[in-house]
């Protein structure tokens, strides 16, 4: 596929960085986002801004954990306080709706809704009724991600997601939101991002719980997939009237050269960030590729497994951010070649809307039985400060424009995109970064709470003001 995307729509044009377009945002008109079905939101999770993890009987969890090892996440941050939306959560919903967003993704902490044997605890899950009725109060769309990394910590220490019996645990947590929360979510997400809780968890050791074992890893992406598959019927018993879908990050991989040798490298790049996860919903097998990558890591499955992990969605999400570009290690695999002179968000991630569209046509054609998308997280962080009361994050304006204009070719091309999410709502904590890097559309200034607007989320406003007053 061509590099288009990026040439199709101005990049950082001096006009924009000055901030004096009169709307540098406003997609084409023959763009698939003025349909009015086309649903725009943004995501936030549990872990990142809620704060308050020592009341009303929530118990640790493994991020509290890990966060609290001198060493595992940037100048020490914790999420103990974030954003503070446990206590602020009625002005995040109001300022949510002002800006005119149509819908929301939330994650609920587990370690907040159950006690260690399992019994509800009533004061976390009236917390998240109250926010969720609100919510639909304000008309809007409701994605609920059930697991978004931050993991009992009791559980952890029975082994965690190497513990077969941890799928089940969560299919019990399951069902016990699902019973308390039916009629307030449009949308459930069983699992965000596996392929970071187990990769960055249990593989490399970046994440929460810190282990690093490729055998790790293969075993606690099986055991994850099963809680999935587990869970996806007691969602539909519990509350048949809600789509019931999954979250993946998908990655692009680029081969440095054409040979042989760089191509299987990116090849295998792409087993390994996507067909890992994918294969097994969307196959019901693993890619035999990637214990080619990881010899002997082949995980233990029992009979039915698969079965229970392929069970049809109703959905599919989708998080990009960025792509690597790689080399044959020479030997199994493959190593990053960081491309020089290419535009870099503060993460040091490549803006690269056209691996977002490449991806989404190559699933299409790969998987025949995929189900609707929803990009559930894209965005970028930049090193926002507010000056004289404003936000000008010029490069992320940029940088949601041309995704979204990759998300529109995908749509052009046949792939069937139902909606987009920015991340995030509002600056957070970002994990093993902490509250340096800002990936809001709103900033957070975290001495005072105070919340600013930035110019990305007023643009997003006018846009979606403009498409009301269309329809
Ligand atoms: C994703 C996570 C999300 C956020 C973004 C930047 O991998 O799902 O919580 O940290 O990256």
């Amino acid at each position: 596929m061509a590099n288009d995307a990026s040439a199709v729509f101005d990049t950082l044009s001096p006009a924009v960085s000055k901030g004096s377009l009169a709307d540098p945002f406003t997609p084409p008109a023959d763009s698939s986002l003025w349909r009015k079905n086309f649903l725009l939101g943004a995501a936030t999770a549990s872990y990142q801004i809620e704060g308050a993890v020592n009341e009303d009987g929530r118990l640790p969890s493994i991020w509290d954990t890990f966060s609290a090892i001198p060493g595992k996440v940037l100048a020490g941050d914790t999420g103990a306080v974030a954003c503070d939306h446990y206590h602020r959560w009625e002005a995040d919903v109001e300022m949510l709706a002002s800006l005119g967003l149509e819908g929301y993704r939330l994650s609920i902490a587990w370690p907040r809704v159950m006690d260690a044997a399992g019994a509800p605890n009533r004061k976390g899950i009236d917390f998240y009724k109250r926010l969720l009725n609100r919510l639909k109060e304000k008309g809007i769309t409701t994605f609920v991600t059930l697991y978004h990394w931050d993991l009992p910590q009791h559980l952890e220490d029975r082994g965690g997601w190497l513990n077969r019996d941890t799928a089940y645990r969560f299919a019990d947590y399951a069902d016990l939101m699902s019973c308390e929360l039916a009629g307030t979510v449009d949308a459930w997400t069983t699992l965000n991002e596996p392929w970071c809780s187990a990769y960055l968890g249990y593989g490399n050791g970046h994440h929460a719980p810190g282990l690093a074992n490729d055998r790790f890893a293969t075993q606690a992406m099986h055991h994850l997939l099963l809680a999935h598959g587990l869970a996806v019927p007691v969602l539909r018993a519990n509350d048949p009237a809600s789509q019931k879908g999954i979250v993946a990050n998908i990655g692009r991989g680029t081969a440095n050269s054409d040979s042989a040798a760089d191509q299987r490298a990116a090849h295998l790049f792409e087993v390994q960030h996507n067909a890992w996860i994918l294969d097994p919903l969307l196959k019901g097998s693993y890619p035999q590729d990637l214990f080619e990558l990881w010899p002997g890591t082949e995980p233990l499955v029992l009979d039915g497994d698969m079965e229970t992990i392929s069970a049809p969605l109703d959905f599919l999400g989708i998080n990009y951010y960025f792509r690597t570009n790689v080399a044959s290690d020479g030997a199994h695999g493959f190593r990053d070649v960081p491309l020089e002179g290419v535009e870099r968000t503060q993460m040091g991630w490549e803006v690269y809307p056209d691996g977002l569209r490449d991806l989404l046509i190559g699933f299409k054609e790969t998987y025949h039985n995929l189900p609707p998308i929803y990009i559930t997280e894209n965005g970028m962080a930049s090193d926002d400060e507010v000056t004289d009361g404003r936000v000008e994050d010029t490069q992320r304006i940029s940088f949601l424009k041309r995704h979204l204009a990759a998300v529109d070719q995908a749509i052009k091309a046949g792939v069937d995109i139902r909606g987009y999410f920015l991340w995030s709502l509002m600056d957070n904590f970002e994990w093993a970064f902490g509250y340096e890097r800002r990936f809001g559309v709103v900033h957070v200034d975290y001495s005072t709470q105070k919340r600013t607007i930035k110019r990305s989320a007023e643009l997003v406003e006018k846009f979606l003001q403009e498409r009301k007053a269309k329809a």
